[in-house]
């Protein structure tokens, strides 16, 4: 690579996401909907004198990893995600130190992969770059980490917003008629998304009779939860959010533990609460009553969790705005 375009940009922001609904569904064509986390990604990178390699950090995922021009046999995904990047970018990137600040946690369905692959994707196309290169790029490497990523992820990392998203389709906005309050718990345990979407595939091919029928109703669930939101009929949300929950946990995505945490939730008096992502561990998603004191609603929260599952989980409120 060393005859190629030895310059990256020196800054770049990502967004995170969440989906409502629809995860797993969406990588067979069904609808999701998903709101991102602003700007959850900084990356930042320096022109490095002595080091001939490439340096990334990102010291809140514990990650430090240097790559050298040469390609080893024993690559991982996320050096196999790296050289993908800028290989398909026609850029050289040896000699720089990346160094990323996040809130974000890894491999927690949060798209810190996405967000990462979209932050080196700004990095080496610059700024002249369009968005749809940006979301172009970043699938390189989301392809690495996802194995057969329905590019739901990226699209938030890269365009924000609130969102109906269809594989191969143009995404829709989702107009937001006044603000949205959700929490999210974190299990503490990451995961690999490839290995979750590898499992939904085998077991809905081992059962090929229920495959048409289980995407019809993710959609359909997916529908009444974009109707719900446009009505800000938060009752209805939240049972919706309950059914997705068990149709995720059927195709085998969930764990007693997220389990756990949803029971938690809806013990502390959530409407509804879900796994979000592809699950095997990641983070709950849960909305609180409208009205409900997020100082109080905290409260009730961890005193549920320390009770029933010997601990505080983090968590912490987000609130999407009207869009
Ligand atoms: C992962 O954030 C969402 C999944 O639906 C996979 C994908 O859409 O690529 C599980």
């Amino acid at each position: 690579m060393t005859d190629l375009r030895p310059t990256l940009q020196d800054k770049a922001l990502a967004h995170g996401k969440v989906i409502l609904g629809g995860e797993h569904a969406v990588v067979y064509g069904c609808p999701a909907i998903a709101v991102s986390i602003p700007r959850a990604l900084e990356l930042r990178c320096e022109r490095s004198e002595t080091q001939q390699d490439l340096l990334l950090s990102v010291p809140a995922w514990g990650l430090e990893r240097r790559l050298g021009p040469t390609p080893s046999t024993s690559e991982d995904r996320l050096d196999q995600a790296l050289r993908a990047i800028f290989a398909s970018a026609r850029v050289a990137p040896w000699g720089h130190h990346i160094h990323g600040k996040t809130e974000l946690p890894a491999g927690a369905g949060l798209g810190s992969s996405a967000a990462l692959c979209v932050g080196l994707a700004k990095l080496a196309l610059g700024p002249q770059a369009s968005d749809q290169a940006i979301f172009e790029l970043s699938m390189v490497g989301e392809s690495v980490f996802h194995g057969d990523p329905s590019g739901i992820d990226s699209h938030l990392s890269v365009f924000g917003g609130v969102v109906r998203f269809t594989r191969g389709q143009k995404p829709e906005p989702v107009r937001l008629p006044g603000p949205l309050g959700l929490w999210i718990i974190s299990s503490q345990t990451p995961r690999q998304s490839a290995n979750l979407v590898a499992g939904v595939k085998a077991r809905m091919e081992a059962l090929p009779l229920l495959a048409k029928p289980t995407w019809a109703l993710f959609e359909a669930q997916v529908q009444a939860m974009q109707e719900a939101l446009l009505a800000r009929a938060f009752k209805n949300l939240g049972l919706i959010m309950q059914m997705q929950h068990q149709l995720l946990a059927g195709l085998g995505v969930s764990t007693p533990q997220l389990d756990g945490l949803c029971t938690c939730a809806m013990q502390a008096g959530a409407l509804g609460a879900k796994l979000t992502g592809a699950g095997g561990g990641g983070c709950v998603l849960l909305l609180p009553p409208p009205d409900a004191d997020n100082k109080d609603f905290g409260s009730q929260l961890e005193a549920e969790m320390q009770t029933q599952m010997g601990k505080i989980y983090p968590h912490f409120p987000l609130e999407i705005q009207e869009q």
